[in-house]
């Protein structure tokens, strides 16, 4: 079993972390924010994620899994290190890699005998060859040459389902330049490679690209059904209908057909446009891309403009607002359509009363300079009492349950958007709503 310390502990690093400890390694987590490592050493886990907090607990007791803010002290106990810090994008688009440069810093100064260094973060093309040259000279300034290799091993971890997407993987991508580095990783992740999972062996510069082409062409594929969507709204087609039909035909595949308020998170929208940057940046353009994003943008005004043309004037209403965060079973609110549609709402006049199941916290942070138009309810039936409408934003489960013809009785008015194509037209329209979903008439 291998030695590895994670540097960076947010979903990727912190999920990666604790799923290399549960297969048996042992695992150092390593962050500079000392009040979040606190927080994993009491045992508790400051991100929501399914499955999760039982995994660090089983892990820590174990002493497979151990937290620190000694990134030299995780460098030098491990011989494979995940660098698995943010690369949040920049004010022109580029992924910002101030981070990933400055552990590789560390790296160079503190290396003491041969290791992997893993980028486990999304990163744009050739940032591995970075990585050695920054490690390299830093060992040149300490005139030492301790051999080192880069290996870009992309993670597809979905939020919300990280710990079921670890240990059902679809493929293992491993970009490195040399069988021992190869050989390396696949024992970090024997348990899969055994059980048949392909194992991609390409240079790290094709593993890095993997990840970008992968992300946007999900993108990509969600702005093209929320196309279709809106021009069935105009045609009277039925878009569950031909998303399920297109899904059919095993070329296109059915996942990822989901029309709704627009793609978010922190992943999408990010790299869609570093993607768009690199292609710039090598004097080229991915103009399928850019569509996509500029499409994703116009998807989520076209939500606004749903609501205020049912509505008419937004002045004076109160609209619930069901679900914040980017999708479900998850707190993240970040790049999520409700950062766009909720001001628009309140920007028209609407007052809103909102409930997530887990994203209050983050809403109130994020709405502090409309807070005024923004009531924070306890449940969903609090924040329908007295609306003139429901605009449901994420599809979390637990709103399939609620007490419809309950609520819509507590209701000033009987608007219903259904953004996320949720519940059918008719249960709605029988109960006494008018119903409005994405892509039907
Ligand atoms: C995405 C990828 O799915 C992961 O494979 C990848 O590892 C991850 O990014 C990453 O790069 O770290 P994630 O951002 O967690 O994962 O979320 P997704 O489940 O992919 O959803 C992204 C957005 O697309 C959400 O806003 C979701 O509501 C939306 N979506 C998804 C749709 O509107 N329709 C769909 O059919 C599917």
């Amino acid at each position: 079993m291998a030695n590895i310390s994670i540097v960076g502990t947010g979903y990727v690093g912190l999920v990666s972390g604790a799923m290399f400890a549960d297969l048996g390694h042992r695992v150092i987590c390593c962050d500079n924010n000392q009040a979040k490592i606190e927080t994993l050493m009491q045992g508790k886990v400051p991100i929501f994620e399914e499955g999760l907090s039982d995994i660090i607990v089983s892990t820590t007791k174990n002493n497979l899994l151990s937290f620190t803010t000694d990134i030299e002290k995780a460098i030098v106990a491990a011989d494979i290190i995940f660098i698995a810090v943010g690369t949040p994008p920049l004010s022109d688009g580029n992924a910002d890699l101030s981070y990933v440069y400055s552990v590789a810093g560390t790296i160079g100064e503190v290396i003491d005998r041969f290791k992997i260094i893993v980028d486990k973060s999304t990163v744009p093309i050739g940032t591995s060859k970075e990585v050695t040259s920054i490690i390299e000279q830093k060992q040149k300034e300490r005139g030492v040459d301790i051999p080192f290799e880069v290996v870009s091993n992309p993670e597809f971890l979905r939020e919300g389902t990280g710990v079921y997407d670890f240990s059902h993987p679809d493929r293992i991508v491993i970009g490195c330049r040399t069988q021992r580095a190869f050989d390396i990783m696949c024992d970090v992740y024997q348990s899969f490679a055994n059980t048949g999972v392909p194992v991609v062996k390409v240079l790290p510069e094709t593993a890095e690209m993997i990840k970008y082409a992968s992300n946007s062409f999900l993108a990509v594929k969600i702005a093209y059904i929320n196309e279709i969507a809106y021009l069935c709204e105009k045609t009277g087609a039925d878009v569950s209908e031909v998303a399920y039909a297109m899904g059919l035909d095993q070329r296109i595949a059915p996942a990822f057909l989901q029309p709704g308020p627009g793609y978010g998170g922190s992943c999408f929208p990010k790299d869609t446009l570093a993607l768009c940057n690199i292609a710039k940046q090598n004097s080229t353009s991915v103009s399928i891309i850019e569509a996509a994003v500029a499409s994703n943008e116009t998807q989520k005004l076209r939500v606004v403009e749903k609501i205020k043309k049912a509505l008419g004037d937004l002045q004076g209403k109160t609209i619930a607002i069901l679900g914040v965060t980017f999708k479900p079973e998850t707190d993240d609110m970040r790049a999520a359509p409700s950062l766009t549609i909720i001001p628009k709402l309140v920007e028209a006049g609407a007052t809103l009363q909102i409930f997530d199941p887990q994203g209050m916290d983050n809403a109130q942070a994020e709405f502090l300079d409309i807070s005024n138009f923004m009531e924070y309810c306890s449940d969903e039936y609090a924040a329908c009492k007295n609306a003139d409408a429901i605009v449901l934003l994420t599809h979390w489960p637990q709103f399939k349950e609620l007490n419809y013809p309950l609520i819509l009785g507590t209701m000033r008015g009987n608007y219903f958007f259904d953004l996320r194509n949720m519940f059918s037209q008719d249960i709605f329209s029988n109960f006494g709503f008018r119903y409005y979903c994405v892509g039907k008439k």
